[in-house]
């Protein structure tokens, strides 16, 4: 099989290649005074634009001994039915920039990862010269853009298919970097969270999207209220009698990532309860009788304040202001 240059002529870009170099171009490089030589040296060879004129076979020649390189026919961006498809274009220099004199060491191609020969922002640029879309609109203000965390940190090319869109194996790959909800998520009371082996079936991006969005911690809703409503929707008001902090932000009560406390919360009632209600009459009584030593009451016991004000989520009986019912 062969993977011929369909245009035949390297100079003859399609649109999407010309938008790909533009956004290459469009990083100052004169503002980054520490870029490396090899930095410099990549820009130049896109300027010049020396692209193959066999496209992928001229690459072929030296690198289809390698069964990771040859894996990228297998996936997406190998198909060249696809007139979107860097195979339809300009092959793998649509990712790896124009070869110019590479013959192997003696002139760099564009590479990915933590130990790839450009900075994060570039080998983003690669990627969002077709991928600028409404998925990545917020991308270039997310946390994961300030720290670095490039397209390729989460996502591979060279496979039949990209394990992180996969549902099952989504959250190992989150949780190769995040180990503070990777600890939470194996506590007592967590979500069900997938672990790739089939259990669970919830994973990070039902929360979360990871390429950034207008809420703090990028949430796929606008407000972290809507995202928990999205499967709790019979926490949704309004209600004849709401609960003030329950409207504003379920995690001040709950920690969505896992908890050693029953039902997720960050805190027992009603040590939870007092540390708002503290002062508010007899809900500082709980801590009193126990200095006391007065011993167990419907206060400290059983589900402590809960007891008594079980609706604690709102309630809709007329006589609930209390949430008693
Ligand atoms: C004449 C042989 C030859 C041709 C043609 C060739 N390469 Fe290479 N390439 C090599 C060798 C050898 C290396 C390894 C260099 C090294 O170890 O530093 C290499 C390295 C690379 C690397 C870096 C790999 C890494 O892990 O650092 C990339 C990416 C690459 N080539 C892509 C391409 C692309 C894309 C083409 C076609 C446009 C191409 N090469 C054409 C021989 C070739
Ligand atoms: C869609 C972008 C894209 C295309 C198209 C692409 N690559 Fe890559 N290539 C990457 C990325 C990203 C990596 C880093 C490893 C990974 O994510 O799989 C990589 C890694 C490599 C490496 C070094 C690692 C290895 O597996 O040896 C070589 C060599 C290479 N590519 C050559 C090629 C050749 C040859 C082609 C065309 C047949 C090609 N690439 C097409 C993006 C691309
Ligand atoms: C020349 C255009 C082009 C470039 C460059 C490109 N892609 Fe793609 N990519 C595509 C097309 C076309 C698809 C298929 C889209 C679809 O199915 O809707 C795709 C699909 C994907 C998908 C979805 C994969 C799946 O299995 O569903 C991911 C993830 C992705 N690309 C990541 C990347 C990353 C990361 C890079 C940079 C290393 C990159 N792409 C560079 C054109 C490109
Ligand atoms: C923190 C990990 C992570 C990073 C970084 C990341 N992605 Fe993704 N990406 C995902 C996950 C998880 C999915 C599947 C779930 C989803 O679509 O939200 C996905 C889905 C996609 C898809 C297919 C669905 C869609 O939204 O079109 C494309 C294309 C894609 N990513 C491209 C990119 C590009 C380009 C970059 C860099 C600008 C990037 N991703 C950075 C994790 C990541
Ligand atoms: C049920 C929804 C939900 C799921 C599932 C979820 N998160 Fe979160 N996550 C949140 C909310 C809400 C916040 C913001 C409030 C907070 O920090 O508790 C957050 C905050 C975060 C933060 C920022 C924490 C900080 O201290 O700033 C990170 C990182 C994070 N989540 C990673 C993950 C990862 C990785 C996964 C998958 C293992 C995941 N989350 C699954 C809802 C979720
Ligand atoms: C290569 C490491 C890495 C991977 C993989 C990774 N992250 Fe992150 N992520 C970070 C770093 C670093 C930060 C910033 C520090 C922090 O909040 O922990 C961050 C921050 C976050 C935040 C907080 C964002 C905010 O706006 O406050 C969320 C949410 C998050 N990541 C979710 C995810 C999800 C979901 C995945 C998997 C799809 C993922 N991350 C994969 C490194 C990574
Ligand atoms: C994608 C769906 C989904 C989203 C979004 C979601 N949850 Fe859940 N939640 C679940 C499932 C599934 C369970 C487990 C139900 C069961 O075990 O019966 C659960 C259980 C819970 C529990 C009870 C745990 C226990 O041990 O009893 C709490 C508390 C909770 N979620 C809070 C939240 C909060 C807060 C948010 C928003 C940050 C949220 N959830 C977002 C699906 C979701
Ligand atoms: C003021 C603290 C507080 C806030 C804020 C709060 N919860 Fe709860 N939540 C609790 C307590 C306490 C329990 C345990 C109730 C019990 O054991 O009867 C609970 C239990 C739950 C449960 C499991 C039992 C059930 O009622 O289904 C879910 C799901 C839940 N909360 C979702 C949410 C969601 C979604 C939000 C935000 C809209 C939220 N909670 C806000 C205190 C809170
Ligand atoms: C994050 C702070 C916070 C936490 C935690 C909290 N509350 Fe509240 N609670 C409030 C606020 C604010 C109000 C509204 C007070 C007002 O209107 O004067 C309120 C109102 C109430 C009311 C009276 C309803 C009313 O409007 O007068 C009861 C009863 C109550 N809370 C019980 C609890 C219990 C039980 C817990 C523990 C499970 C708890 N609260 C946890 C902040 C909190
Ligand atoms: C034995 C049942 C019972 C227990 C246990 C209980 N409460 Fe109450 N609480 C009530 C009743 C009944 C009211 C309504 C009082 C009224 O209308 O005057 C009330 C009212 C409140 C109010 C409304 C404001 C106020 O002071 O009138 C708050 C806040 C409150 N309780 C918090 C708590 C907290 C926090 C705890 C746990 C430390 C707790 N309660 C334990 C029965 C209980």
């Amino acid at each position: 099989m062969k993977y011929h240059h369909p245009k035949g002529k390297a100079v003859n870009l399609g649109r999407r290649s010309l938008a790909g170099l533009a956004l290459v171009l469009s990083i100052p490089w004169s503002a980054c005074t520490a870029a490396n030589s090899s930095e410099s040296m990549l820009l130049e060879k896109f300027q010049s634009g020396n692209y193959s004129k066999k496209g992928a076979d001229s690459c072929l020649m030296c690198h289809k001994k390698s069964d990771s390189v040859m894996a990228v026919f297998a996936g997406v961006h190998g198909n060249t039915e696809r007139s979107d498809s860097p195979m339809a274009g300009l092959q793998c220099e649509a990712c790896h920039g124009p070869q110019g004199k590479h013959r192997g060491k003696n002139e760099p191609m564009i590479t990915f990862g933590t130990s790839g020969n450009v900075s994060a922002e570039l080998q983003d640029s690669v990627c969002l010269s077709c991928h600028q879309d409404d998925g990545r609109a917020h991308w270039s203000d997310s946390v994961h853009t300030d720290e670095e965390v490039a397209c390729v940190s989460c996502h591979q090319v060279h496979v039949a298919s990209d394990p992180v869109v996969n549902r099952s194996n989504e959250v190992a790959v989150c949780t190769s970097c995040h180990t503070e909800q990777k600890l939470a998520m194996n506590k007592r009371s967590a979500h069900p969270l997938s672990d790739g082996l089939g259990a669970g079936e919830m994973v990070c991006s039902d929360c979360h999207t990871p390429h950034g969005s207008l809420t703090d911690a990028s949430l796929t809703q606008l407000t972290e209220t809507d995202t928990c409503y999205q499967c709790h929707a019979d926490k949704r008001g309004p209600v004849l009698w709401e609960h003030e902090p329950v409207t504003e932000s379920c995690s001040t009560c709950h920690n969505p990532h896992g908890s050693v406390n029953d039902a997720m919360l960050t805190q027992r009632a009603p040590m939870l309860c007092q540390s708002c209600h503290a002062s508010d009459g007899h809900a500082s009584r709980a801590y009193g009788d126990n200095a006391l030593g007065l011993g167990e009451n419907a206060f400290t016991s059983g589900q402590s304040c809960l007891n008594c004000h079980s609706q604690i989520h709102g309630s809709n009986h007329p006589a609930g202001s209390a949430l008693q019912r």
